[in-house]
């Protein structure tokens, strides 16, 4: 090491500052051996309001034992929480906040490395861009996923099938009982949800990333292994912060553009094209909506999990979980990437045990040809937006239709269901002000459901155009993340009803047939809607939050200021 350890700092000062530095900390039960660390924090998420999380007491006594068997001493201490199903108006108004957390309280206190223990969706990327930008010896530790849902002899999933039994409910095919006898199969105990939705997403990129040890994405939370696994995670941290290995020297381009390839050889979340972009800048790197599109265009996707394909955590976990799926990919990946165990991605993944060649098939025989998430320009979109046009049904990838637009998520509540409405199975659905600004947050309401009256005739699926996002367990043909948002003056806030959009997957494109003259004579007109809030963090928000290509990241917190010293002013 270049530098003395933090704790040993901590504890060495001179004077009244060490003296009561050791005082406080005795006062914990700690004594002189303790004291001599490496002091690894761990970095716990745990909240009553956070159904993801709830094992994350079992799981951080786990790490605990890790660092105590290798010679470290463990400090617990909490951040706050991201609880998705509890946090209004959305959790990605709040992941920022939660980044801050992350970073600043990594930087303050006087530890050596530090262990984050993630699950649920926004967690899991604010731990990241917290860490990158504190800088400190870190491995993520990932709650795991729930275990399959089951009811009356189905596999459920969360929360893709929580939409599916709606839709059919409202479309009056369950009835109000089985309905509610429902709730009870299908989140079955602790656990981020199992399908390949956003938590599952982030998870499986952050061993990509290389920041978790081989195999962190896929056990399940009620596994022992998982337990295991975090006790080697406390084990391996401690070493870490003796060879002071920091994310620095783990996040690089190469590492980014391995995270890019496993999440279109996934068919991974969509709201990953908004993370990765947001940690990629807190480490210095960028990653524009195109490296997805070119990337996903050479990736096929091997991993069959839902709600694209068939299958969902627990069944990649027995297939052989996240390294099993790399060691497939190798050949697309830098595997000279280093990772958090000091070993390069390829050493690491090149003998995993493969044991489902229908859940992580061979390259030669992919579930498709290429990644499930295509990059769209054009005069709706000047500066992009995505679709995960593997979700969607192929006979809608090129559309063109007339525009039913509602104008904020209220607008629509109202409207949809409608009996008058003017809309049929061809019409675009287009939600906007669901942009970072206009939502406020960027709110995962781009799957607008389907008109009630056209359910009824049997249509489940049209073609959506938002400036939000959806939830990763989503599925539909949805266009979504158009930026620049219709909040801030992009062109979705001059689409009005009736006016024809087109819809080119194939092509790339998302064109709204209005001449040039027309917008012009529209955007004269445009006002921006009242700011969401005018004090406090949801000002500070709108304030510095970015568009979505650049991950909805505020301005002032791009780049990483690493912990150093930990000597306080004399
Ligand atoms: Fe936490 Fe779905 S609610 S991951
Ligand atoms: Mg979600």
């Amino acid at each position: 090491m270049t530098q003395q350890r933090r704790s040993a700092e901590f504890f060495a000062e001179d004077g009244v500052a060490g003296f009561t530095h050791r005082a406080m900390t005795k006062a914990t039960g700690l004594d002189d051996t303790s004291l001599k660390g490496p002091l690894i924090g761990i970095c716990n998420t745990f909240s009553e309001l956070n159904n993801c999380h709830s094992n994350f007491r079992t799981l951080c006594e786990a790490v605990k034992r890790g660092v105590w068997q290798a010679g470290g001493t463990p400090v617990e201490f909490p951040t706050i929480s991201l609880g998705e199903t509890f946090l209004a108006p959305t959790s990605m108004l709040h992941r920022n906040l939660a980044a801050m957390d992350t970073e600043e309280m990594i930087r303050a206190q006087p530890i050596d490395g530090v262990v984050l223990l993630t699950g649920c969706d926004k967690t899991t990327p604010a731990a990241l861009m917290g860490a990158a930008s504190a800088d400190l010896p870190a491995i993520m530790l990932s709650g795991g996923p729930q275990i399959n849902g089951h009811f009356r002899g189905e596999t459920l999933g969360a929360c893709t099938d929580c939409r599916r039994l709606t839709a059919e409910h409202r479309a009056g095919e369950i009835d109000d009982d089985t309905y509610r006898a429902l709730e009870d199969g299908i989140v079955r105990g602790p656990g981020h949800c199992m399908v390949m939705g956003t938590a599952s997403t982030m998870g499986a990129l952050t061993e990509a990333l290389g920041m978790a040890l081989p195999g962190n994405a896929a056990i399940p939370a009620v596994d022992a292994r998982r337990l295991q696994h975090a006790q080697a995670v406390g084990r391996r941290i401690t070493a870490m912060a003796a060879e002071d290995l920091r994310p620095s020297r783990i996040l690089t381009r190469a590492a980014f553009e391995n995270a890019v390839t496993v999440l279109s050889s996934l068919g991974g979340s969509t709201n990953a094209v908004v993370h990765l972009p947001a940690i990629a800048g807190r480490a210095g790197v960028e990653l524009p909506l195109e490296l997805f599109d070119r990337i996903g265009r050479r990736t096929p996707i091997l991993a069959d999990m839902r709600p694209a394909g068939r299958y969902q955590m627990q069944e990649l976990y027995h297939a052989g979980g996240v390294p099993a799926l790399m060691r497939r990919l190798l050949p697309l990946l830098h595997g000279d990437a280093l990772t958090v165990t000091g070993r390069t991605l390829a050493e690491e993944v090149s003998t995993a045990r493969i044991e489902n060649d229908e859940v992580i098939r061979p390259l030669e025989n992919p579930v498709w040809p290429h990644g499930g998430i295509a990059v769209l320009r054009g005069n709706l979109a000047p500066d992009g937006a995505v679709i995960k046009h593997v979700a969607a049904p192929r006979e809608r990838w090129r559309h063109r239709g007339r525009a039913v637009v509602f104008d904020g998520v209220d607008d629509l509540k109202a409207r949809i269901d409608d009996e008058d409405l003017d809309v049929d199975a061809d019409s675009v659905l287009v939600l906007r002000n669901a942009g970072p600004v206009g939502g406020p947050g960027m709110p995962e309401v781009g799957n607008l459901p389907i008109p009630k009256r056209l359910l009824r005739q049997g249509v489940r699926d049209m073609v959506r155009v938002c400036d939000g996002r959806m939830s990763g367990t989503a599925f539909g043909t949805v266009v979504l993340h158009v930026a620049p948002e219709a909040a801030v003056g992009g062109p979705l806030a001059l689409v009005r009803d009736g006016d024809e959009i087109e819809l080119d997957v194939p092509g790339r494109s998302l064109h709204l047939h209005v001449d040039e003259a027309e917008l012009e004579r529209r955007r004269a007109e445009w006002t921006p809607p009242d700011p969401a809030y005018r004090r406090g963090y949801g000002r500070i928000f709108l304030d510095h939050v970015e568009q979505a290509p650049l991950g909805c990241d505020f301005d002032v917190l791009h780049g990483r200021d690493p912990a150093g010293s930990y000597r306080q002013p004399k």
